[in-house]
């Protein structure tokens, strides 16, 4: 089974988890790249604005998506298209559902696993199903802790099971 792991990320905690899936199903990875890329979006001294943060945010809740750099991997490529996005109050984030919006009469199957401080809140797999208007094969939400720590990995064992089977 030939294998694409695309994902965002902003600060570098869904492309951990992305690395990790990918390791997994020994899977070709995207990194999928906003033309104008944000700053590390992250509240406090010496970090960005929070303005820019709310404004990331709202994107986000509004369902906007944005401009990006070409893709590397053509999704009809890929029996499988796993894809991977940060949680935005509640919501996929613009970048990815730009990438959904683009491929998505290319994907023969998806996947789809996020990371969030709390994936209890999570509305974001909705909107992705919805935006390539078909269910996945599985699903998983992660906590951005479990991520950072490596307690992740073990998560993972079901989501690959579940795809490898599909
Ligand atoms: C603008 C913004 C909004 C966020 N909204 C949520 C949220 O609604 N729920 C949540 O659990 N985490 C939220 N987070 C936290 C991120 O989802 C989390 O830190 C994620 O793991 C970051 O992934 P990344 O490092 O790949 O960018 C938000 C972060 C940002 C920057």
């Amino acid at each position: 089974m030939k294998c694409l792991v695309a994902y965002y990320s902003n600060t570098g905690v869904t492309r951990k988890a992305a690395e990790s899936i990918a390791r997994m199903l020994d899977a070709d990875t995207e990194a999928i790249e906003e033309k104008r890329p944000r700053p590390a979006l992250e509240v406090g001294p010496g970090k960005v604005g929070a303005w820019a943060v709310a404004r990331a945010g709202i994107a986000a809740m509004l369902g906007f998506g944005s401009r990006l750099v070409a893709s590397r991997y053509k999704a009809r490529d890929y029996d499988v298209v796993v894809i991977g996005t940060p949680v935005w109050v509640g919501s996929v984030t613009p970048p990815v559902r730009s990438y959904l919006r683009r491929h998505r009469m290319y994907f023969r199957s998806v996947a789809f696993f996020c990371t969030a401080g709390d994936p209890a809140t999570v509305r974001a797999f909705k909107q992705m199903t919805a935006t390539v208007r078909r269910e996945p094969v599985a699903c998983i939400a992660l906590r951005t802790e479990d991520v950072k720590s490596g307690a992740h990995e073990g998560m993972l064992v079901k989501f690959i099971e579940s795809i490898r089977s599909s």
